[in-house]
């Protein structure tokens, strides 16, 4: 298939183009520290590379539950061609009309947060359900989970984008989604990032359908820093 090897080899590209950023990054460390970096210094450079990798993840995750969700995907794809006749360059105007595109997108950040955790170092003193935890504690903040949970999502482990919906939304705890992080450490480049998800997603989608690479996969995900899926995220992918 000549599609499948030039994806092959475009993919290639961006993997052999992102592992050169990060050797030379490990150089760089390496130059400064003037000793041998340890497995932890990994983190500061993933960190550096993680617009990437987060994007490219919470997409191959989306397209993956557009495969199994065939009613979701119809109703993205109407969506997409009412706005984008033609397959022609995407604004954004043209993003911020995609209503449901929003709700599909924050549904793939919710149940695939590319950012498992995050930690803080408490400043003042914390009380959690009758205990205190003291200042000076490093705590973590496991996004994962907090988006799985049954106390606070129905049905948790459904891909189901109308949670997003407005009406849906209404008195749910804004902490309930936390993707980017919160505060003043949150993360830069959210808008970017959602902007960059919006326009992969809408040309995939417009250009092809996403089927099912098999009914019965189980995806294997773990986390290194990110969310990652030992299984990958398989669909099949056919010209529309
Ligand atoms: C889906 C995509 C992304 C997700 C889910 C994501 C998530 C996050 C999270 C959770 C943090 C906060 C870490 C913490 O609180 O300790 C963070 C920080 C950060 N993100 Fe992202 N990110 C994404 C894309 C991007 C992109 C595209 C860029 C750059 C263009 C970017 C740049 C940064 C930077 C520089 C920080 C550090 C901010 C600081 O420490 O003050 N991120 N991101």
């Amino acid at each position: 298939m000549p599609e499948h090897k030039k994806q092959q080899e475009r993919l290639q590209e961006i993997l052999n183009f992102t592992s050169a950023i990060v050797d030379k990054k490990r150089e760089e460390m390496k130059r400064r520290s003037g000793d041998n970096i340890s497995e932890n210094s990994d983190f500061g450079i993933k960190k550096e590379v993680h617009g990437h990798h987060t994007v490219t993840s919470v997409l191959s995750s989306i397209l993956y539950e557009l495969s199994k969700h065939e009613d979701v995907q119809e109703k993205l794809f109407e969506e997409i061609s009412s706005i984008i006749e033609n397959d022609k360059c995407i604004s954004t105007k043209d993003i911020n009309a995609m209503e449901y595109m929003e709700c599909v997108v924050k549904e793939g950040l919710r149940l695939y947060s590319p950012a498992t955790y995050i930690e803080r170092k408490l400043d003042y003193d914390v009380e959690v359900d009758g205990s205190i935890i003291p200042k000076g504690t490093n705590i973590n903040i496991f996004i994962f989970q907090l988006h799985r949970s049954e106390q606070v999502y129905k049905n948790a482990l459904k891909f189901d984008p109308d949670r997003f919906s407005a009406a849906n939304m209404d008195g749910r705890d804004p902490m309930a989604f936390i993707p980017f992080s919160f505060g003043i450490r949150n993360c830069i480049g959210w808008k970017f990032a959602m902007i960059q998800i919006k326009c992969l997603l809408a040309k995939i989608i417009y250009n092809y359908r996403m089927q099912p690479l098999s009914q019965h996969f189980e995806l294997q995900l773990y986390s290194d820093v990110f969310l990652k899926s030992k299984s990958g995220f398989p669909v099949n992918l056919l010209r529309r």
